[in-house]
């Protein structure tokens, strides 16, 4: 059986790519340490071996990579708060730069070559022009964003020096959960639209929020590009069988290709959760741009990849079954 080294492995995306993973036949190691997983994800629901480090423990991984015969790794493990990281960027760059350069020196020590990085679409900035491609001019304006850049370039030079493949994935927004309701989103603090919808249903929150209503959008709110988080990991399966398969370094954009607006998120969760939630309307944030949508065709046209679950209503209706389950009185 080929084995797959994940770190990052009992967050979020990271959780539904090892589920991915084990039923497309592959063995499963999860290296995380915990700052923002959940264990009992790994270790029962998905039944998978956690080695519960930080993935800048160099003595840990050549450990790992010398008793594990490991043919890939893929690399979710990182700091997500983009406010955070204006606030404390030296975190954002220790964590997902020194670490995640770390780890790609303990692989190449190891003479592991083939690597799958969560990039972020945030790295193109405010857009130019939508749908993003690939070659969308990059303009990183957060330091979480930054930090996602710099590790494309070292995974760039690193092609380049020490033939290591990679396959970089920028993901638009990550959104829904496994469709049998086993695994889903669970971040503290919460910053994402559909989660934050979802608690507020729950009534684990009092109101939600929307950020500005008077863009240029047709309802006058931001407008993103949802995409679910299974047809994710699925892309990160194809995207490891194209490495394995002596595949070059690529990036893909993930999305779904269409946009739908903050007002229509909160409206389709009304329909869903058949709740009240209250609205507060508030002034736009600073750096929100309006429109994000990315084209995924490069991702379809040489992985094959096709999103199973574009539509928004379905992708909060799963994200609605898990949240019921997790935090559900
Ligand atoms: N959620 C999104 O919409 C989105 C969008 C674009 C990119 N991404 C990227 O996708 C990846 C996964 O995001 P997520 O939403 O699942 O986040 P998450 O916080 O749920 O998962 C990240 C995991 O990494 C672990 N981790 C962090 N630092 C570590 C370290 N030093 N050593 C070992 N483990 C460590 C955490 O404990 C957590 O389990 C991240 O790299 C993120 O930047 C996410």
């Amino acid at each position: 059986m080929t084995t797959i080294l994940v770190t990052g492995g009992a967050g979020y995306i990271g959780s539904h790519a090892v589920l991915a993973l084990k039923q497309a036949g592959y063995e499963v190691i999860v290296l995380d340490n915990l700052s923002n997983g959940h264990r009992e994800l790994v270790e029962e629901v998905l039944q998978v071996k956690l080695i519960v480090g930080d993935m800048s423990d160099r003595p840990l991984l050549d450990n790992i990579f010398t008793t594990h015969n490991i043919a890939a790794v893929m690399h979710f493990a990182a700091y997500i708060a983009v406010g955070e990281s204006v606030t404390d960027p030296a975190k954002y760059y220790h964590n997902n730069v020194t670490g995640t350069l770390t780890l790609l020196e303990a692989m190449l020590a190891a003479s592991i070559k083939k690597f799958i990085f969560s990039s972020t679409c945030a790295l193109y900035g405010v857009p130019k022009f939508v749908p993003i491609t690939e070659d969308h001019p990059q303009d990183p304006i957060s330091p979480y964003a930054t930090s996602k850049w710099m590790v494309e370039r070292i995974l760039s030079d690193f092609d380049t020096a020490y033939d290591l493949k990679s396959v970089r994935f920028r993901y638009f927004n990550a959104a829904g959960a496994d469709p049998n309701g086993n695994l889903g989103e669970d971040h503290e603090p919460e910053s994402h639209i559909i989660p934050l919808v979802l608690q507020a249903a729950l009534g684990k929150r009092e109101s939600i929020s929307i950020f500005g209503t008077d863009y240029p959008t047709p309802d006058g709110t931001c407008i993103r590009d949802y995409i679910h988080v299974t047809d994710l990991a699925q892309a990160h399966v194809l995207g490891l069988e194209y490495l394995l398969k002596e595949g070059d370094s690529e990036v893909f954009n993930l999305g779904n290709g269409s946009g739908f607006s903050v007002r229509e998120v909160i409206e389709t969760a009304l329909l869903v959760t058949g709740k009240e939630i209250k609205i507060v309307e508030c002034d736009r944030r600073p750096g929100d741009p309006p429109i994000l949508v990315g084209s995924s065709d490069k991702a379809t046209k040489i992985l094959g990849w096709h999103p199973q679950y574009p539509n928004v209503e379905e992708i909060i209706s799963h994200a609605w079954q898990w949240h019921q389950k997790r935090h559900g009185s």
